[in-house]
Formats: C-alpha cells, sequence, structure tokens
C-alpha cells in the first residue's frame, strides 16, 4: 500500500468508529457547554469522539504527531493527524443533520490524506494522492463557473466576524447574497468542503478556520480537481470553488484569502 493510502486507511477506521457512537447520540439533545463565548458549544460526545480517534491512531500509528480540537497537541516533523471528532457540534447538539468527523494527514508539513465522515447519511469523502472519493466513487469538482449559476455556502459573517468588521461584513453579506444564484449557512466548514469536493456545491468561504477544521476538507477540494485557497496550517480564512469557477468575477474575490485576512 503506498503510504498516503495506508494513512487514510486508518483515517478512515477512526471516523467510521467514532461516527457509529455519534449516530447514536445524534438527536438525543445532549447537555451543551460552552467554550470560546456562548456560540462555541461543546458536549460530551466530541469528547468521546476524539478520545476514540485517538486511540485508534495511537494503535495503527504510533509515532505521529496528533492536533485535536479537544485535546489540543502539536504539529511534528513526521505525520501529524488533524482531529475535529464533531465539525458543526451546533448542528449535532440541536439535531441539524448537517456535521461530520474530520481527520486530515500530514507528512513533513504536506497534506497527504483526508477524510471527511457524514454519519447521518453514512458518506464517506476520502482523498489520498492517489485521489478522492465518495464511498468510494470517485469525486469531480465540477459545477458553475459564475456566481449568477453558482450555490455559495458561507457562515461568514459569523459573530466574531462581525465583531471585527461591523457595518463592512454586512455590506460583503449583501454583496454574497444578491450575486449568487442561492446562499446557505448550513455550518460546517469541513462538509461544505466535501460538499464542494463533490461538486454539490459550488464555493464556500469561512473565516477563523482552524487546521482540523479544514485539512481534510483541503485535500479533498484539490485532489477532486477544485481550487483551495488559503493556509490549512494556520487559524484563518478558506475559500473553495470548483475547478473552471471565475472567481476573478466573482462576489468572493474582495474575500480572497491571498489578498485579504
Ligand atoms: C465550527 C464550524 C463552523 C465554523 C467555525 C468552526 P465546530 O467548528 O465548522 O461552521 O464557522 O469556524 O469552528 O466548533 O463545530 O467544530
Ligand atoms: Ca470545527
Ligand atoms: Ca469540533
Amino acid at each position: 500500500m503506498a503510504p498516503s493510502a495506508e494513512l487514510l486507511d486508518i483515517a478512515v477506521e477512526a471516523s467510521r468508529t467514532a461516527g457509529e457512537r455519534l449516530r447514536a447520540a445524534f438527536r438525543t439533545r445532549p447537555a451543551v457547554e460552552t467554550k470560546r463565548d456562548f456560540h462555541d458549544p461543546v458536549t460530551e460526545h466530541d469528547l468521546a469522539a476524539e478520545e476514540t480517534i485517538r486511540a485508534v491512531i495511537a494503535k495503527r500509528a504510533p509515532d505521529s504527531a496528533i492536533v485535536g480540537e479537544e485535546g489540543g497537541g502539536a504539529a511534528g516533523d513526521g505525520v501529524t493527524w488533524f482531529v475535529d471528532p464533531i465539525d458543526g457540534t451546533a448542528n449535532f447538539a440541536a439535531g441539524v443533520a448537517f456535521w461530520c468527523v474530520s481527520i486530515g494527514v500530514a507528512v513533513g508539513g504536506e497534506l497527504v490524506a483526508g477524510v471527511v465522515y457524514d454519519p447521518v447519511r453514512d458518506d464517506l469523502f476520502a482523498a489520498s494522492q492517489e485521489g478522492a472519493w465518495c464511498n468510494g466513487a470517485p469525486l469531480r469538482s465540477r459545477g458553475a463557473t459564475r456566481d449568477r449559476e453558482a450555490m455559495l455556502l458561507t457562515s461568514y459573517p459569523t459573530p466574531r466576524d462581525f465583531d471585527e468588521h461591523g457595518d463592512e461584513a454586512l455590506r460583503r453579506y449583501g454583496r454574497l447574497l444578491t450575486s449568487f444564484s442561492a446562499l446557505r449557512r448550513p455550518g460546517s466548514a469541513a462538509l461544505k468542503l466535501a460538499h464542494v469536493a463533490a461538486g454539490w456545491s459550488d464555493a464556500c468561504f469561512g473565516r477563523g478556520a482552524s487546521p482540523w477544521d479544514v485539512a481534510a476538507g483541503a485535500v479533498l477540494v484539490r485532489q477532486a480537481g477544485g481550487l483551495y485557497l488559503g493556509d490549512p496550517f494556520r487559524v484563518g480564512p478558506y475559500l473553495a470553488v470548483v475547478d473552471g469557477f471565475d472567481l476573478g468575477s466573482s462576489a468572493l474575490h474582495e474575500l480572497d484569502p491571498r489578498t485579504s485576512s
């Protein structure tokens, strides 16, 4: 097995094992605590799922580093796993069916594999250096080329974006709303990226994303032939579009992570 295929296999096992438990817990209205502020929920299931994932990785790849949303950790020089046990906890906790397990893998500072698992639909999005698939079928990130025909998935502006950008955030949001054929705010950065990789949506954008939110999705989009912009190893903005999308003429242009923060 090629090295990235072996790492992918471990990520698949870890995400499916955690995902099964999460599926059983979904729509039980678990108790919610908050972290940074009241917009940032966490449940006992976030913590348990990350422990499950860490245990699978520790067993099958004991010499690797793990950076997890709940357990922390630092990237290493060899293999590093970026783990979000539930991306979209607000959805998960309330009972909205748009959340996932996200695991990205880097070797020597380069992303080589990623899994985004949607336990509700049992959709497993996987990418390695050999390609990208959903439930074994190859992914092709293809769709609309211009805003007026395109579906944009974004949580922008979040409450934190409002604090930072004020009225400018509203103006930008208005431009996005009126330029795109449709704009949806489903939550879960990782699952949004998987949808763009699959060509089920045409673009997604967010700010303040952490490596565990976007590492897996970045590999999926790139391996499916789409365009991923942003640095997946740093907290910051990300933008992804399907292959051939005309970013230059898009209302997203002013939010391009290469020229804005
Ligand atoms: C959050 C979700 C949300 C995004 C936030 C993330 P969490 O992750 O992906 O859509 O806007 O930036 O922190 O807290 O549900 O894992
Ligand atoms: Ca997350
Ligand atoms: Ca999370």
